[in-house]
């Protein structure tokens, strides 16, 4: 069990990768506090998924992009478990626009929860683990998109551009206390967020096609490097981005 006994907020927890993240932890022997936004029945997928654990977990509702429901999600884990030792960053959103077409509605709005909530979830967080003593650590989904273009999704690549130097960033500053900060930047991994081009023949013939591996990568493909750079093996990895894409990020050019 490569994390007993820790503890582990996972945002966006309800679905996807963050689920799986979820799941992986706990298999690992972390108490997980699963976070969803509350709407729909968010709240009873995310409670099914806590008591899948085999540890003692808890749901936490809240919307990353407000400051007060990120204190209080952070407030809740602790009064339950006593302390905070890992934070991922994980909920998201992207929306499909030509840039001409984006409003201001959608910039703020992938741009709120993508990077503000990020840097909200880890400053609380961060907060959290200085208060215990030394050690902990801040994981960041990002996407191959902090590194490369994506036409019509400018507001995604701009908060994930901004996550890689805010993980950056944070790397130095939270050196002082242990705490280590990484993204990880999946490619194209088969979950809701790709659920258009998963049921669409010719976009996944040409999405298949950027991708070495030939193949959209699963949730648990994520997780697995989620739980090394969580556990104590990577106490001296910091400031770096893991790919995990299926050599997406290093495609040439083929004519
Ligand atoms: C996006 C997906 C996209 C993938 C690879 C992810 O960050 O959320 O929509 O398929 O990057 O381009």
């Amino acid at each position: 069990m490569r994390l007993k006994d820790k503890v582990a907020l996972v945002t966006g927890a309800n679905s996807g990768i963050g689920k799986a993240i979820a799941e992986r932890f706990a298999a690992e022997g972390a108490h997980v506090a699963v976070n969803y936004r509350e709407r729909a029945n968010n709240a009873e997928v995310a409670g099914q998924i806590v008591k899948s654990f085999p540890t003692e977990g808890m749901t936490v509702a809240g919307d990353v992009s407000k400051r007060d429901d990120v204190e209080r999600m952070v407030a809740q884990v602790v009064a339950k478990f006593g302390r905070l030792d890992i934070a991922v960053s994980n909920a998201g959103l992207e929306i499909k626009k030509p840039f001409l077409e984006v409003t201001d509605d959608d910039w703020n709005k992938v741009l709120s929860v993508n990077l503000y909530g990020s840097f909200v979830v880890a400053q609380a967080a961060a907060r959290q683990i200085v208060k215990q003593g030394p050690g902990g650590k801040l994981i960041f989904i990002s996407s191959v998109h902090e590194d490369i273009p994506f036409p019509e999704y400018a507001s995604y690549c701009a908060s994930k551009g901004g996550l890689r130097m805010l993980m950056r960033n944070l790397a130095i500053e939270l050196a002082p206390y242990q705490i280590c900060c990484n993204n990880i930047a999946p490619g194209a991994i088969a979950t809701p967020i790709n659920q258009s081009v998963l049921n669409d023949p010719e976009a996944m013939k040409n999405a298949l096609g950027e991708i070495p591996l030939g193949r959209f990568g699963r949730p648990e493909e994520v997780a697995s490097v989620a739980v090394f750079l969580a556990s104590d093996e990577a106490d001296y990895v910091t400031g770096s981005t893991y790919y995990i894409d299926g050599g997406l990020t290093q495609q040439v050019t083929k004519y």
